[in-house]
């Protein structure tokens, strides 16, 4: 694997970057963010692609699935991103049921996301089942990256999140469906947890960029979820995600150091105040006595 040149550092990423990228054997970085300051990180950290996840529904709104994410959910979080991101491509998801039920459904929620929302691209999740959503939508020029192998907003049917395509006709169904999305038009596929050879063998066989959660170091790219990078999301890591820090315990420390400085008096400080000039005082006090109706007993 070769390594980026400096020079490609500021272009904004497109899906023929991505393209591109794989032809070249560079990996790619994506990485979710959903609001500005995740944003702002993971843009100047230089990740090629930001996935405006509808895990949001359990990092940032508190669900315990994505099942509840809504539309509205969706094109809030991706306009705080795309405000932001300048040079990352910006990967918004359709959430559960905004595609599902009709193309028309996900013509008009997937237009929402790139109009209102500023996303380049949409994903979402499926195979074969989806390929002519995925063929309208590209052919009405809206990019879409494909998502297969465990698939959260089918949760309840997989009976929980576990690793898919661990026996060889699962396996096969999910290179076939694979070859499905490459050939209905999607630029690039997720796959996500699923052993590490089938995942070899899907980005060998694609000739879209496949992008890896759970799916071993073989893929074209990885993304990670933000806050199980950073430590940011409670106790539980899933197992192929690594923490890099431990934000979650700083912030706690952070804000309870905060509380005892306020209920001790020593903050704000001096430095935290500001004053208004000793005549200007004086008026205002003056002004003040003349002016105050005294109420009895007070
Ligand atoms: O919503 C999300 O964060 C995702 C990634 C796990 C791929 O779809």
């Amino acid at each position: 694997m070769s390594v980026r040149t400096p020079a490609e550092g500021d272009r904004p990423v497109t899906t023929t970057t991505l393209r591109a990228r794989k032809a070249a054997s560079q990996r790619i970085v994506m990485i979710t963010a959903y609001d500005a300051s995740s944003a702002r990180i993971a843009e100047a950290a230089g990740v090629d692609a930001i996935l405006v996840g509808d895990s949001l529904g359990m990092t940032v709104l508190g669900f315990d699935s994505t099942i509840p994410v809504t539309m509205d959910d969706m094109v809030r979080a991706t306009s705080a991103v795309t405000r932001i991101a300048r040079r990352a491509l910006v990967v918004a998801d359709l959430p559960f049921m905004s595609y599902q039920a009709s193309v028309d459904d996900a013509l008009r929620n997937a237009g929402r996301l790139m109009s209102e929302g500023g996303a380049g691209a949409v994903k979402l999740e499926g195979g074969a089942v989806v390929a002519e959503t995925v063929r309208r939508l590209t052919a009405a020029g809206i990019p879409v990256m494909g998502h297969v192998g465990l698939t959260p907003q089918s949760v309840h049917q997989l009976g929980g999140y576990r690793v898919q395509a661990k026996d060889a006709p699962a396996a096969e169904r999910l290179l076939d469906d694979c070859c499905a999305l490459q050939d209905a038009g999607a630029f690039a596929v997720v796959l996500e947890c699923i052993p590490a050879e089938i995942a070899a063998i899907a980005s060998a066989e694609l000739y879209i960029p496949t992008i890896g959660i759970g799916a071993g170091a073989g893929c074209d790219g990885e993304v990670q979820v933000f806050h199980d990078l950073l430590g940011f999301g409670g106790d539980f890591t899933p197992r192929h995600a690594k923490r890099y820090a431990e934000l979650g315990e700083a912030a706690r420390e952070a804000v309870a150091a905060y509380a005892a400085d306020v209920r001790m008096g020593t903050f704000p400080g001096e430095e935290q105040t500001t004053h208004i000039d000793a005549a200007a005082l004086g008026e205002v006090r003056a002004r003040r006595e003349g002016s105050v109706r005294r109420i009895s007993g007070r």
